[in-house]
């Protein structure tokens, strides 16, 4: 079984508004409402390959209600925490004249410590019948960022293995409990080590970072594929892994797919290297669907083998 924590799951409602004006008064032409929140996406994408999945998190409210009944229609287990605020909702217009996407995302709602020791608990039952554990996205504003780090102790100690797409503080603390694996983006592993990338070597050096941090294996994505730094027996590997070129009908959510690749291939006990070609494949597949956590498993099939992954022979160098 896979679990993913999604803590500030929302209700995702995307509006199209033809010439779209600040300021302005407006009808929409279709609308869309979606469960979100990155671990929902992961769980969803991991769903549509087939895989056991149940997400898990925080769910409140009437939004919370209707996040847990739009799992149920697309088939999703969950055991969602019920607590007293109110789960948030995104909004985002797309303007089909220009193509552009305005985004306002709420914060999410207030959670209590009692909320959060309760959530702890099922994590730790749910974590008994668990292999891996995907935690991703971001924290509501009361619950600290040290809580990813305990989340990934008590895993740990259970013999789960868990992977993180966070970013800032809580990807930090999470680091300094040494997660199987973290994929941030480039801009997201940059803010981690402090460092801007600019060139190959840059990248290949913030990968040592995460590693240096407490990761285990480590993933950095970006629109061309990723680079990886993988445990192999007692081999540290280093991968760039690129994906075919798609015109993308909508990126948002591919690194949640990407994610749901990697998880996917490792549940089944793939090589570091199939993990990476088949997340790769996912990212890349995703960005011809709108929605995110949206895959098509044929299409994914048709990609690997498309996906080139090269070894770099510096991975003496790093670990
Ligand atoms: N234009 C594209 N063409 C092909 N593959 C893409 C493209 N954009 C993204 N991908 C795939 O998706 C993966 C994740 O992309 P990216 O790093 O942009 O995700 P992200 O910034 O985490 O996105 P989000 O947070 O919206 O999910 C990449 O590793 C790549 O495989
Ligand atoms: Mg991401």
């Amino acid at each position: 079984m896979i679990l993913t924590v999604t803590l500030n799951a929302a209700i995702d409602r995307t509006v199209a508004v033809p010439s779209f004006r600040q300021g302005n008064r407006h009808r929409a032409v279709e609308a869309t409402t979606v469960a979100g929140g990155k671990g929902v996406n992961v769980a969803r994408a991991l769903k549509l390959l087939g895989r056991p999945v149940i997400a898990t998190g925080l769910a409140g409210g009437p939004t919370g209600a209707r996040l847990m009944e739009h799992l149920a229609e697309e088939s999703i287990l969950t055991d969602f925490t019920s607590i007293a605020g109110e789960s948030r909702t995104n909004l985002a217009v797309i303007d089909p004249t220009s193509g552009e996407q305005t985004e306002i995302n709420e914060r999410g709602p207030e959670v209590t410590a009692t909320e959060l020791e309760r959530f702890l608990e099922k994590l730790v039952y749910l974590g008994r019948g668990a292999r891996i554990c995907v935690i991703a996205g971001s924290l509501p504003p009361s619950v600290p960022a040290s809580f990813c780090g305990r989340m990934v102790t008590e895993l740990k100690s259970l013999g789960v293995e868990t992977v993180l797409d966070a970013e800032g503080e809580p990807l930090e603390a999470a680091l300094r409990a040494a997660p199987a694996a973290v994929a941030p983006n480039v801009s997201e592993a940059e803010e981690a080590v402090g460092q801007e990338f600019n060139d190959r070597d840059d990248l290949l050096s913030g990968l040592r970072g995460l590693v240096e941090l407490g990761a285990n294996e480590a993933m950095i994505t970006g629109a061309e594929g990723c680079v990886a730094s993988t445990v192999e027996g007692s081999q540290r590997r280093t991968y760039e892994v690129t994906a075919p070129e798609l015109e993308p009908v909508a990126a948002v959510g591919s690194g949640d797919a990407f994610l749901a690749g990697y998880v996917a291939a490792r549940y089944d006990g793939a090589t570091p290297r199939d993990c990476l070609r088949t997340a790769v494949a996912c990212g890349a597949e995703s960005t011809q669907h709108f929605g995110a956590g949206t895959i098509d498993p044929d299409e994914v099939e048709r990609i690997v083998p498309e996906v080139k992954v090269s070894e770099l022979q510096l991975s003496a160098a790093i670990g």
